[in-house]
C-alpha cells in the first residue's frame, strides 16, 4: 500500500495549520508559574456570565444533536443586524464559514486575491481547491491597500478577502477608501470581509461592511464569537450571505455542525452589551499603556483596532525565544521582522510590560 498512492497529491502537499505554543510546553522550558498565552487573539475574561448560566442549563440534554438550522440564534442574529434570517449562517467557527466559501466557489485555477500580511486561513482555503494566490502587500502603514487590491483583480479573480481590521497587524482601513473600493469592484467578484474583531473597534472611521449588505450584491461579511465574547473553544461564528451562497453552504456543511453548547452560549452573549462595551473600553486602556511601553523602549508598532499589538524587531527569533523566557507567548510569523502581542487583563499587561523591559535590557534592543 502506497499512501503517495491513496492521498491526493494535491492534498499531500498541503501543511497544517501550525498553532502557537502551549501553556503548558513553556511553563516547562522557563520554569515561571505564570505563564502568559498572548498568541492567539483571545478574550482574558471567560464567556459572559449568562452565557455560562445557560451553558450549564444545556449541558444535561448533550444525548440530542444540535438544532442543524440553528434557528434561535440566527434569528436573533438576524433582529439584530436588520437582515432577513435566509442570509444568516453559523458556522463552527467564522473559519469553517472562509472554507465553505471558497469550497462553494473556487474552481482550479481561479485567483484567490487577499492582503499580506493577513489571515493565513486565506491562504489555506486556496491552496485546498487548487487556486492561485494573488497577495497584495499591505501599504506602508501596514493596512489594506484598496486601490492596488483592486487593480489586482483579473477575470480570473473569483474571490477577494478583506480582513478589516487585519490580523495581524491589527489595523483597520477607512470608510472612504471602502466606499471607493465597493463602487469599483467588479461583479464577478465575490468580496468577503472578515471583520473577526468588529467589537473591539473604536475608531471613528470605520466601515461597519454590513452596511453594504443588501443581499444581492456579491458580499459576504464575517464574524466571530470566538473573540470579545470569549468563546473560542466553543467555535461560534457567523455571517451575512446572499441566499444563493447560504444554499450552497447548506449543502456541503455537515448537518451539525455548529455544537448545541456553542448556540446557546452564542445566543445569550448577545444579550450582554453593557459587558461588550466594558471589554473594549478595558481593551482600548490596555492598549494604551502598551503603546506607551513601546515608545519608551523604542519600539516601532501599528496602531491597532483590535485585541493585538504588532511590533516590529530586527530579531524576532531572539525576541521571541527571550519573552518565552519571561513566561510571555507571542505570535511569530518566521523571519518576518515582526511579532504579535495579545492584549489581555490590566495584570496581563503588567506583566507583558515588566517582560518587554526585561528583554530589552538583556538583549540590548528588541
Ligand atoms: C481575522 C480572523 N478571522 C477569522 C478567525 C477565525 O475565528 P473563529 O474562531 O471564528 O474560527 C480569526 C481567528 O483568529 C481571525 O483572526
Amino acid at each position: 500500500m502506497r499512501w503517495d498512492e491513496i492521498i491526493r497529491p494535491e492534498v499531500g502537499r498541503l501543511r497544517p495549520y501550525e498553532p502557537g505554543l502551549r501553556v503548558s510546553q513553556v511553563r516547562e522550558r522557563s520554569g515561571k508559574d505564570v505563564v502568559l498565552k498572548l498568541s492567539s487573539n483571545e478574550h482574558p475574561c471567560g464567556p459572559v456570565p449568562t452565557a455560562v448560566r445557560a451553558m450549564e442549563a444545556v449541558l444535561p440534554r448533550m444525548n440530542r444533536y444540535p438544532d442543524g438550522a440553528c434557528r434561535a440564534l440566527r434569528g436573533k442574529l438576524a433582529d439584530r443586524l436588520g437582515v432577513p434570517v435566509a442570509n444568516v449562517v453559523i458556522g463552527n467557527g467564522s473559519n469553517e464559514i472562509l472554507r465553505l466559501i471558497a469550497q462553494a466557489v473556487l474552481r482550479p485555477g481561479d485567483e484567490v486575491v487577499y492582503a499580506w500580511p493577513s489571515f493565513i486561513v486565506y491562504s489555506m482555503v486556496t491552496d485546498h481547491f487548487g487556486a492561485t494566490h494573488v497577495r497584495v502587500p499591505l501599504d506602508a502603514a501596514q493596512t489594506h491597500d484598496l486601490e492596488a487590491m483592486l487593480d489586482a483583480v483579473t477575470d480570473r479573480t473569483r474571490l477577494l478577502f478583506l480582513c478589516n481590521p487585519n490580523n495581524p497587524t491589527g489595523t483597520a482601513y477607512g470608510r472612504e477608501a471602502f466606499a471607493r473600493f465597493m463602487q469599483r469592484v467588479p461583479e464577478h467578484v465575490l468580496v468577503v470581509v472578515d471583520e473577526a474583531y468588529f467589537e473591539f473597534v473604536t475608531a471613528s472611521d470605520y466601515p461597519d461592511a454590513s452596511e453594504w449588505f443588501d443581499g444581492a450584491r456579491p458580499l459576504v461579511v464575517t464574524r466571530t464569537f470566538s473573540k470579545i465574547y470569549s468563546l473560542a473553544g466553543l467555535r461560534t461564528g457567523y455571517a451575512l450571505c446572499p441566499e444563493p451562497l447560504v444554499r450552497a453552504i447548506d449543502a456541503l456543511r455537515e448537518p451539525f455542525n455548529v455544537n448545541t453548547v456553542g448556540q446557546v452560549a452564542a445566543y445569550y452573549s448577545l444579550d450582554d452589551e453593557a459587558e461588550v462595551r466594558r471589554r473594549r473600553a478595558e481593551n482600548q486602556e490596555q492598549k494604551t499603556y502598551l503603546y506607551s511601553c513601546f515608545d519608551r523602549l523604542g519600539i516601532g508598532y501599528a496602531r491597532s483596532e483590535t485585541n493585538f499589538v504588532y511590533f516590529a524587531t530586527e530579531r524576532p527569533v531572539e525576541v521571541f525565544e527571550a519573552l518565552l523566557e519571561e513566561g510571555v507567548i507571542v505570535r511569530d510569523f518566521g523571519n518576518a521582522p515582526a511579532l504579535r502581542v495579545g492584549i489581555g487583563t490590566p495584570t496581563d499587561t503588567e506583566i507583558t510590560v515588566r517582560a518587554m523591559e526585561a528583554v530589552a535590557a538583556r538583549l540590548g534592543s528588541i
